[in-house]
């Protein structure tokens, strides 16, 4: 049986320092792939290239560092000239750079929004900028975008995180079909809770929650897939989406529950 062909050109990964990101990035080099992996943080970047060097861990693929902030717009577009100069044109885009702030409604604060408004929606769009450009040409290319299950309705504490993830799925849905048209597909990933830096702060409890070992391995299964959304563990989505087609009574009859602090709600 001849072996499949390696499809041309790399991976870039922003938000590859730690978590989802980084996992993603080792299982990905291990499935043979040229990973460059971005984030601000130079140091955790270089104990990722040592990981991905290990005898076990390295199935053919090859792992590149390359710090870039994704609100920096210039510094964005250099690094996707530097990738394409120097690694090699970019098959598939893994837009996961992001983060989360808890909000309470009853104490919110502006500042919070425009963060995670400029680093999850704003980072994300910045890079989808170059890297459309580049695709389009060649017909050919592929980009992840890192969203969230708590993107497919309001849930409390996550006033500015869900607006940020559901205005991250709604626009992929935009993009879908323009982007088909130019050769270039375009997913959704919709994690549930997994286990990372970013959930470790969390102190409710997490239904479902999944190593990020196992959320890479889901994760590239999708990107070796055409469907639009990639979603992992599927248990916990499924609840979600049940949940979105209630009528609004019923649904925030659940999510009510949910309110911590709950005396000085009433
Ligand atoms: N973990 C979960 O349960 C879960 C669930 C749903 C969705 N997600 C999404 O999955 C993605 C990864 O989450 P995670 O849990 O792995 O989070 P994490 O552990 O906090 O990692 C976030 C990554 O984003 C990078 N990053 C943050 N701001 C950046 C910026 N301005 N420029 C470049 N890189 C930046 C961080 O690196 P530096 O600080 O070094 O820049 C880090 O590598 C996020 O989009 C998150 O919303 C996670």
């Amino acid at each position: 049986m001849t072996k499949q062909a390696e499809p041309p050109g790399c991976v870039w990964i922003t938000g590859a320092s730690q978590g989802l990101g980084r996992a993603l990035a080792l299982e990905l080099v291990r499935r043979g792939r040229t990973v460059v992996a971005s984030a601000r943080s130079a140091d955790k970047l270089e104990d990722l290239v040592r990981d991905a060097a290990e005898p076990t861990g390295n199935g053919g693929g090859r792992l590149v560092p390359l710090v870039v902030d994704v609100t920096d717009g210039p510094a964005v577009a250099e690094a996707v000239r530097k990738i394409e100069r120097e690694i090699g044109p970019i098959e598939t885009a893994v837009l996961n750079a992001g983060t989360h702030i808890p909000v309470d409604g009853r104490s919110l604060k502006a500042a919070d929004f425009r963060k995670l408004l400029d680093i999850n929606v704003m980072g994300t769009v910045l890079c989808l900028e170059p890297v459309i450009a580049a695709m389009t040409p060649r017909r050919r290319g592929r980009i992840a975008v890192v969203a969230s299950v708590s993107g497919y309705g309001g849930l409390p504490s996550a006033a500015a995180y869900g607006l940020t993830k559901a205005g991250l799925i709604n626009m992929c849905e935009s993009l879908r079909p323009e982007l088909a048209l130019a050769g270039v597909t375009i997913q959704v990933v919709n994690p549930g809770f997994v286990r990372t830096p970013l959930t470790d702060k969390n102190d409710f409890p997490m239904p479902f929650l999944m190593e990020p070992e196992a959320a890479a391995r889901a994760f590239a299964d999708g990107l070796a897939s055409n469907r639009f959304e990639i979603v992992f563990p599927r248990r916990l989505a499924y609840l979600l989406k049940v949940l979105r087609l209630l009528p609004y009574g019923l649904y925030f009859a659940v999510t009510k529950g949910m309110v911590k602090d709950r005396e000085s709600a009433a």
